[in-house]
């Protein structure tokens, strides 16, 4: 069966919109339809196989596998990433490539931007000391911090989901990348400076929290939580200049009880032009009020703020 154009989905088939392009010889993308027979239990992977078998042997995509463990297969289905040799069919589905990749062709992209980053991120233990013996007494309580990030397998579907990725040159690491670092950051055995690299590298201050990797996580990777925010609290400790603004951010709502935008950015920057360019920035968002400027401090709530921040401090 030729790619079709029809509207409605027949009884017992699966209706695939499929991302066809090869960089090498086309255009631009386009998107081939297909009706896969339906089979009970079908995965994604087996429609995949479908179309590749029976209607398009010259379509690229790639897994190996087949049973969540080696991350090769990823893709797009109806805007969301998932792995196709886990996930259940849908009747209908658009299924594209990976995004904030490098595309290969059709479902394939590159791994290479994610190896190469891998390797500046020193992605091994780095030891100082000698081994204590052998096997290694590590209890399970030494090893806990990456207990969850080990079940990583690589897919690359949160580096897809990731909103910061999508801003080129933005010069985030991405999530995946934070998952291997973090995970050698907490490693006991481990003694390189992994706030610098998480810091200057990795650059893990440019996240903003909003849980997109977590969300498509096959593996269920709290990757916000046990990722991200061990490796943000291990910069900010040591005071790096990436912890810069969240820590601005912390001194100036304790002593005002409110996000001063125009203060938070002047502790940030200093007075420089950078400064000046924010501050004007923040004027046309109207978030540079008159109270910035004239020190007040009688923003709603603010001095329950203040006293939150004093009895959480007091209890510690
Ligand atoms: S939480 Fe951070 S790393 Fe995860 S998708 Fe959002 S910005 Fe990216
Ligand atoms: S953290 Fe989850 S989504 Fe990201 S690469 Fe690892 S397994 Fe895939
Ligand atoms: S083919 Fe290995 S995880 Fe899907």
């Amino acid at each position: 069966m030729s790619p079709s154009s029809r509207q409605t989905t027949e009884p017992g088939t699966v209706r695939v919109r499929l991302y066809r392009f090869d960089p090498e010889t086309d255009r631009e993308p386009r998107y081939d339809t297909y009706d896969v027979p339906h089979r009970p239990r079908m995965r994604i992977i087996d429609v995949l196989d479908h179309i590749h078998d029976i209607e398009a042997v010259d379509f690229a995509y790639r897994w190996f596998c087949g049973t969540k463990k080696c991350g090769t297969c990823a893709v797009n289905v109806n805007g969301s990433p998932k792995l196709a040799c886990w996930e259940e069919a849908e009747c209908e589905m658009t299924i594209e490539p990976l995004k904030n990749l490098p595309l290969l062709r059709d479902l394939v992209t590159s791994r290479d931007p994610f190896e190469e980053a891998l390797a500046t991120l020193a992605p091994m233990i780095a030891r100082k000391e000698s081994y204590e013996g052998f096997p290694e007494p590590l209890s399970a309580k030494d090893m806990a911090g990456g207990d969850h990030l080990r079940d990583c397998i690589q897919c690359l579907a949160c580096q897809s989901a990731c909103p910061v990725l999508q801003q080129p040159g933005s010069g985030f690491a991405g999530p995946a990348l934070l998952v291997q670092l973090s995970d050698l950051a907490q490693d006991p055995r481990d003694h390189a400076d992994r706030a610098r690299l998480a810091d200057e590298v990795a650059q893990v201050f440019k996240c903003v929290s909003c849980y997109e990797c977590e969300r498509v996580c096959p593996t269920g990777i709290p990757i916000v939580s046990e990722a991200i925010e061990p490796l943000k609290r291990l910069v900010y400790g040591k005071g790096a200049v990436g912890a810069r603004r969240t820590r601005a951010f912390v001194e100036v709502v304790k002593a005002r009880g409110y996000a001063d935008a125009a203060r938070i950015a002047l502790k940030t920057n200093g007075v420089s032009l950078k400064a000046l360019r924010v501050a004007l920035r923040l004027g046309r968002r109207g978030k540079l009020g008159l109270g910035s400027v004239l020190g007040d401090r009688s923003a709603p709530a603010a001095e329950a703020i203040r006293k939150a921040y004093q009895s959480h401090e007091d209890a510690e």
